[in-house]
């Protein structure tokens, strides 16, 4: 064996600690898949005095992770504190002005600023490994990087937030409404206290950004994401999602149109015999279409000290044995920027949900509101009669329309008299 590739993590918690446990677990399998030893010299979290459950006795302790970056003991910095900015960014940046690799699992700092770190890592010649940062424990970054490396890309799109996935699945199956799935999520410990990252989308479009700059090889751009989470998806709609052979999941969805690439995410009406369609509770998938490979679709655990330990090291894994590729699939110098098509420009079908008093002639004026904006209808279903005074679901179904024609017409059908609620939209993703 060559000699040991020293090792610095900053963040011992979820993530962290999983890290230490697997390097600690089984130091000869990974020496003899590396050809070195891996081995942790230093460690740096804000307690010192925590318990986590694992010795870190035996590191050198660094109060400030910029000191841990500095340490030449260290060949390779672990970024696992998390965050777009603050502690995070600095020690990634320390790490790489002082020559060291990078790997970390943070999509919020890569989001805004991985464009950026992978220019000065490649600048000088170092890599930044981020196979964490992406849907946990599934190999997709190498995947698209590598794998499919001889692709074009169509479409890219993924359920990359276990949280949301853990809630809409609950809801498929217990039918009760969002805030109430919510909560229990959260005392089960699959939420977080503040859980709006995850259920409004953020978290998955920081994700998705990083997905569509290696398969289209353009600069990371939060900026050009479409988001929507999942707070207004009712239980009502995942029935009527059931009646008519669709489930909902929340997508994250890169794909090439011909204004650009459109980046968004939304909760997705899908077909409920599609594969991506039975991946359930924590589980995430990503599903990458290429010209030539065609559909492939990868899933397992996104999240979790296991998975997203399994992934970091990975990483070492390839830093250890020399391995090198550029961040994002082409050298950072040559990431191109893209056109970004805005999602008013989306075209799609649609599923529409209104809340309407029972009287003749309502369904004519929502039809004749429609035929302006020259959406048409595909199907639509009317249950039961509502009680005077009372609301009634009118659920349609289009057929596949522009999305600023969709939202000036939900406008004006939410301004009927006899339309009781705001109209409810989900778009339909066709597979
Ligand atoms: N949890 C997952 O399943 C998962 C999956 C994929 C990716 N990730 C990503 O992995 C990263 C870590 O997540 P996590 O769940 O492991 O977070 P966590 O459990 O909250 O751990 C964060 C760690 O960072 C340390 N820390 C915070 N501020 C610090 C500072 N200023 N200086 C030094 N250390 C500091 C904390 O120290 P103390 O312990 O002393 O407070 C803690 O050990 C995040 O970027 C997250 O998005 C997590």
């Amino acid at each position: 064996l060559s000699s040991p590739l020293n090792i610095g993590i900053a963040g011992l918690g979820t993530v962290g600690t999983g890290v230490l446990r697997l390097l600690t677990e089984k130091p000869a399998l990974l020496a003899e898949r590396s050809g070195r030893r891996l081995q942790v010299t230093a460690v740096a979290a804000r307690d010192r005095h925590r318990d986590r459950g694992i010795a870190i006795a035996g590191y050198r302790w660094h109060d400030d992770p910029v000191g841990l970056a500095r340490d030449p003991g260290v060949d390779v910095v672990v970024e696992l504190i998390g965050g777009s900015d603050g502690p995070a960014r600095a020690l990634c940046e320390a790490a790489i002005a002082a020559g060291k690799p990078v790997v970390t699992a943070n999509k919020a700092l890569l989001a805004l600023h991985g464009t950026a770190l992978a220019l000065a890592a490649e600048a000088k010649g170092l890599s930044l490994g981020f196979e964490a940062a992406v849907a946990g424990g599934i190999p997709i970054v190498k995947a698209l990087r590598e794998g499919l490396a001889a692709n074009s890309f169509t479409r890219v799109f993924g359920i990359l937030n276990g949280t949301c996935n853990y809630i809409l699945t609950q809801m498929q199956e217990t039918r009760r409404d969002f805030n109430a799935v919510l909560a229990e999520a959260q005392s089960l410990g699959y939420a977080e206290a503040d859980p709006s990252f995850d259920v409004d989308g953020v978290d998955a479009a920081h994700k998705l950004t990083l997905l569509t700059s290696l398969a289209f090889n353009c600069p990371v751009d939060f900026a050009a994401v479409y988001v929507e989470g999942i707070r207004h998806v009712s239980a009502l709609d995942i029935a009527y999602a059931d009646d008519l052979g669709y489930r909902i999941k929340l997508l994250a969805i890169a794909r090439q149109t011909p204004h650009g690439i459109e980046q968004r995410v939304q909760p997705c009406m899908i077909d409920a015999d599609s594969p991506i369609a039975h991946v359930d509770g924590v589980f995430n998938a990503v599903v990458a279409e290429g010209d030539f490979v065609d559909r492939t679709m990868f899933s397992g655990r996104g999240a979790g000290a296991g998975p997203t330990a399994s992934a970091v090291v990975a990483d070492l894994l390839d830093i250890a044995a020399g391995r090198k590729a550029p961040t994002f699939g082409v050298p950072a110098t040559a990431l191109r920027p893209l056109a970004h098509s805005p999602m008013q420009r989306h075209v799609g079908p649609y599923y529409v949900r209104l809340m309407v008093s029972d009287r003749p002639g309502v369904i004519a004026d929502v039809a004749a509101v429609l035929r302006d904006q020259k959406i048409s209808i595909e199907s639509l279903l009317q249950r039961g009669r509502a009680a005077p005074g009372q609301a009634v679901p009118v659920v349609m179904i289009t057929h596949e329309a522009e999305e600023a024609a969709m939202v000036r017409a939900l406008s004006q059908i939410g301004k009927l008299s006899a339309v009781m609620e705001p109209p409810r939209m989900i778009r339909i993703e066709q597979l």
